[in-house]
């Protein structure tokens, strides 16, 4: 029977490629370090878990469409409280910012329509790319300047008669840029000339490091009717598992359409929604302790970094990533090797191949994208597995 070509055309997660690996090392008594997927280690905060429990009600009908109000009406708040203007009704909840890109892509994007990135970009936007045949293409951005967006003319050359957006994540998955106001007006300038929206993927926007001034998207004037921003408490509370996201646009054309999506969905998951309202009244100095937290982890793993000999390196300025050059040709084989063949006294280490991250280009071949979600220590005994591990892989 048949498979669709749309299906089979997709490629498998470049985060989650090398698992049977893994899964095998552990079979066959290693310890596994995963530094290939940013699934955050710190707890959710209580409040979450209280909400949860002081749920009354024994039915479970569907809530609302849109999400349950409590929680537009906090996260509009959180807004606020950074100065960025939404209203509840501005805020569509979804399973995840996952769902959120698919629900707008399909708003925005007819099938061949071409949607512009960057170069590595999430390499799950992809997948959706592919779920709805569209077309992308990317404009490069390079480890040389912590891979900041390039030139107005650079990032022109790559927009045809198809494009309908620019989609990019800020702070970056899969380097850890974090985008300056003069960068995002480079964008916004293109946007209006060439008539397009801007899908701005801010699910990192508190994990910003070295003091640095975040700017979001939402702080751009002028663009209010192009600007598609995509949210999630994944990563803001650690709560990958809960699969709660937000659609957030002042464009009331797509929110018409966005209402007539998540419709079709009938809903989001009630109790979830309930535990992330309480999350958005959280108290600020949360992030103040996870942020000095990530902040040790991307210096420890960007110092060992630095020490391992042929390593090329940058410091992230923000999300969790970090995606060092590596002296080998083939940094997929090696991420491989590493699970079948290597161990540093009984553990070794799960990395992402950067390969997957990039468009149209072997620049990822020599790469790999670490995730620094794991504590000081084990990042510290992650980075010794991965240098005495190079030095073994050569010496084959
Ligand atoms: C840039 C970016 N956007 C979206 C997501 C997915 O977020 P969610 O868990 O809310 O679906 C991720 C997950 O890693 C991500 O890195």
């Amino acid at each position: 029977m048949k498979i669709s070509d749309r299906a089979s055309k997709i490629k498998f997660s470049a985060i989650r490629k090398l698992t049977p690996y893994a899964q095998e090392a552990v079979k066959n008594g290693k310890k596994v370090y995963h530094l290939n997927i940013g699934a955050p280690d710190i707890e959710v905060p209580e409040t979450f878990f209280e909400a949860i429990d002081n749920f009354k009600g024994r039915v479970l009908k569907y809530p609302a469409a849109a999400g349950i109000e409590e929680l537009r009406k906090n996260w509009a708040a959180y807004y606020k409280r950074r100065n960025l203007n939404f209203e509840a009704n501005e805020i569509y909840i979804t399973s995840g910012a996952s769902e959120a890109l698919l629900f707008v892509l399909m708003t925005i994007a007819d099938e061949g329509d071409e949607i512009i990135t960057t170069n590595p970009f999430y390499s799950n936007y992809k997948t959706y790319f592919d779920q709805l045949n569209l077309t992308m293409n990317a404009f490069d951005t390079s480890p040389k300047n912590g891979f900041a967006l390039p030139s107005t003319e650079e990032i022109e050359k790559v927009i045809s008669e198809k494009s309908v957006a620019f989609l990019i994540s800020n702070p970056t998955n899969p380097t850890g840029a974090v985008y300056s106001r003069e960068e995002l007006e480079r964008l916004k300038a293109l946007a209006i000339k060439h008539n397009m929206y801007i899908i701005t993927d801010e699910v990192y926007r508190e994990f910003v490091y070295d003091g640095l001034e975040y700017t979001s998207f939402a702080e751009i004037e002028g663009i209010e009717d192009r600007l598609i921003l995509l949210d999630s408490i994944s990563k803001r509370y650690g709560a990958c598992g809960a699969r709660i996201g937000a659609i957030v646009t002042k464009n009331q054309d797509i929110l018409t359409s966005i209402n007539k999506l998540v419709t079709g969905r009938l809903a989001a998951p009630t109790l979830e929604q309930v535990g992330a309202a309480a999350l958005f009244t959280s108290d600020e100095s949360y992030f103040k302790e996870v942020n000095d937290e990530y902040l040790k982890r991307r210096n420890t793993i960007y110092e060992e970094l630095k020490k391992i000999d042929g390593v090329e390196v940058y410091n992230p300025k923000g999300a969790f990533y970090i995606m060092p050059t590596l002296p080998v040709d083939d940094t997929e084989d090696f991420a491989k090797w590493l699970l079948t063949d290597f161990d540093l006294d009984g553990e070794t280490l799960m990395m992402a191949p950067a390969d997957g991250f990039f468009y149209n280009s072997d620049e990822g071949k020599n790469k790999v994208r670490l995730a620094f979600v794991l504590n000081v220590d084990d990042l510290k005994k992650s980075m010794a597995i991965l240098r005495e591990g190079l030095k073994k892989y050569k010496e084959r």
